[in-house]
């Protein structure tokens, strides 16, 4: 991997032009074709009701095949939680560039300050500066990458990736309880579960049209929750082949399903392509964490899917085989057509 610039150190010039490693001319238009089309929001308050629960799975379960994105509003989290998180995140952005290179990247490891990794001096370049680190299980922490500065960063990302599981795992509930999977318990899963944090920052552009903030992908995840840091916009999802703008709403956080999850539902969901964009004048931060069930459970269609009926459309895998399909993948054919 070779070593990529600081974006917000790129920004800071005021160039009128982007470098050409960062301009894009196989972009679809930045500018939804439907800009007043909006991601299905859920109020978890109501599934928790047992007089609007049934209405409420409902939208729920229609957000997860028709989308596979939605916003949740009273998710528990305490809005003083969720903004410490944003103000620490943005103390650590607003660092000078060798204060924030003391948690930069180390060769070959995904963890750490920077940026995504690049192999080639062709390859395209996204406008997106990083820190990426393990959260869950405690074990799986590489404290060496985890920011000393700000001074509760530490604290603040542990309390924060707490909560973030407590959310996955009562989401995750709802989510299969969609499928009718209730008996299954997947969300015992996500309680033992691996949790990554991806804190993101997209410095203004003086060409926001000719470069990406992050190529369109699908997430590897079960689900992933995505936290704004203000009310920027940024992240877009393709839906019935156009790019929506996911609108930020206060104090709501963003789910997002990944591929684990539509294996698990067989199909009936789907994790949704997906891309950030940027803007001329302001900064925007998001806080993403991936969800992922506990590694010893198999990657598969639920048994209970199955059993009603409906032929396994995914192969079952290990969670050691699901990763390596992924890490060997070939770039010809999407990643979630081969584990058909
Ligand atoms: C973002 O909206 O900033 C990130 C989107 C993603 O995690 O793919
Ligand atoms: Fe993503």
């Amino acid at each position: 991997s070779l070593p990529v610039a600081s974006v917000q150190e790129l920004a800071i010039q005021k160039l009128d032009k982007v470098p050409l490693r960062y301009v894009r001319d196989d972009l679809d238009q930045t500018t939804p074709s439907n800009p007043s089309l909006r991601v299905p929001l859920i109020d978890m308050n109501k599934l928790v009701n047992p007089e609007f629960r049934e209405k409420e799975l409902q939208k729920l379960r229609f957000a997860c095949q028709e989308w596979g994105v939605f916003q949740i509003i009273n998710h528990g989290v305490f809005d003083e939680s969720l903004s410490k998180m944003r103000e620490q995140v943005q103390e650590f952005f607003d660092l000078p560039l060798q204060e924030k290179k003391r948690w930069a990247q180390k060769p070959g490891s995904l963890e750490g300050y920077g940026q995504a990794f690049v192999t080639s001096e062709e390859q395209k370049l996204e406008w997106n500066d990083m820190i990426f680190l393990k959260t869950l299980p405690l074990q799986d922490r590489s404290l060496n990458f985890w920011p000393k500065n700000p001074q509760e960063f530490r604290k603040t990302l542990e309390s924060y990736s707490e909560d973030m599981r407590n959310v996955a795992v009562s989401i995750v509930r709802f989510i299969t309880m969609g499928l009718g999977l209730e008996a299954q318990n997947f969300c015992d899963t996500f309680k033992e579960g691996t949790y990554e944090i991806r804190m993101n920052c997209y410095p203004p552009c003086p060409e926001p049209e000719r470069v990406i903030g992050l190529n369109p992908h699908a997430d590897i995840s079960g689900i992933t929750l995505l936290l704004e840091c203000g009310d920027t916009p940024g992240l877009q999802v393709l839906k019935d082949e156009h790019w929506v703008n996911v609108e930020p709403v206060n104090g709501a956080i963003v789910v997002n399903l990944g591929h684990i999850m539509e294996i698990i539902s067989n199909g009936n969901y789907k994790a949704p392509d997906h891309r950030a964009v940027v803007n001329n004048s302001k900064q925007r931060m998001s806080i993403v964490t991936f969800c992922y069930p506990n590694p010893s459970v198999d990657i598969g269609p639920a048994e209970m899917l199955i059993k009603s009926g409906s032929p396994p459309v995914y192969k079952t895998l290990t969670n050691a085989e699901y990763f390596h399909s992924f890490f060997n993948r070939k770039l010809e054919v999407s990643f979630i057509d081969s584990l058909k």
